[in-house]
């Protein structure tokens, strides 16, 4: 049985005062037990987010992070900085990064590799663009995009991490994947998975739909048989929407 996992995105928003408010107010929400719930703020937000959560249930993510463990890399923050403080899971491959940044199925490939070696659990992003859709072609993207981001990783290793499935053309647009759309795809990548890693592994590891995702939709995509959980953008951003969505999973 794969437990739900909620992680909200807050991509570049928040300052440290804000992100640490929101936190306080969502610890008090009642958010039962059922659902995992992670927060991911920008790196200037870890340290404080991470002294915040302590006491609750709720897990801290950090939305990217370099493959090299140290070095002359300007502006990049290394696996084991984030490990140490108290990170435990790791946005990778988002299409904003793909798309702004450059990053390559070898880039994210790295980074899962890195994550892994430090104990922080990647969430690793897949998703076709628009056109891709139209074209037919998302099964060929999201299968070649999976299979480059855990190449060379072992099936335990596979079983463990999350992967979110977020269609670009639904992101922070309003437009939703329908759930039977969602399920499909998702449905796809836990198949790569079956047919790479093995049954146990595509079993076990748990896959996400990330897009638009709002406390309206969010029970009808979680109650999918492959959707296991959802990776938030703007509903992420504000305590009531996001703990309707956290709520109306189950
Ligand atoms: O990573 C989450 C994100 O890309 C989805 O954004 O705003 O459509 O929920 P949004």
């Amino acid at each position: 049985m794969r437990k739900l996992i909620i992680a909200g995105n807050w991509k570049m928003h928040k300052t440290v005062a804000e992100a640490v408010s929101f936190v306080q107010e969502l610890k008090q929400k009642d958010l039962g037990n059922g659902v995992e719930v992670v927060v991911c703020p920008t790196f200037t937000a870890l340290a404080p987010v991470a002294e915040a959560l302590k006491g609750s249930n709720i897990a801290l993510g950090a939305q990217n992070m370099h493959w090299e463990a140290q070095g002359a890399f300007t502006g990049e923050i290394a696996p084991a900085m984030l490990q140490e403080l108290g990170v435990k899971y790791v946005i990778l491959g988002h299409s904003e990064r793909r798309q702004y940044f450059g990053e390559t199925d070898q880039n994210v490939n790295q980074k899962v590799k890195a994550a892994l070696e430090v104990g922080l659990v990647p969430i690793v992003c897949v998703g076709e663009t628009l056109e891709q859709r139209e074209a037919g072609s998302t099964e060929q993207i999201v299968t070649q995009q999976t299979t480059g981001a855990l190449a060379g990783l072992r099936p335990e290793q596979v079983a463990g991490l999350v992967i979110a499935y977020e269609p670009i053309w639904a992101i922070g647009t309003g437009q939703t994947a329908s759930d039977e759309d969602a399920q499909q795809v998702n449905q796809i990548i836990r198949q790569v998975i079956d047919g790479q890693f093995g049954g146990a592994a595509a079993e076990a590891v748990r896959i996400q739909y990330g897009g638009s995702v709002k406390p309206g939709n969010a029970r009808g995509l979680m109650a999918q048989p492959d959707i296991d959980g959802g990776l938030v953008g703007g509903a992420s951003l504000k305590v009531e929407d996001f703990a309707g969505i956290i709520k109306n999973c189950l």
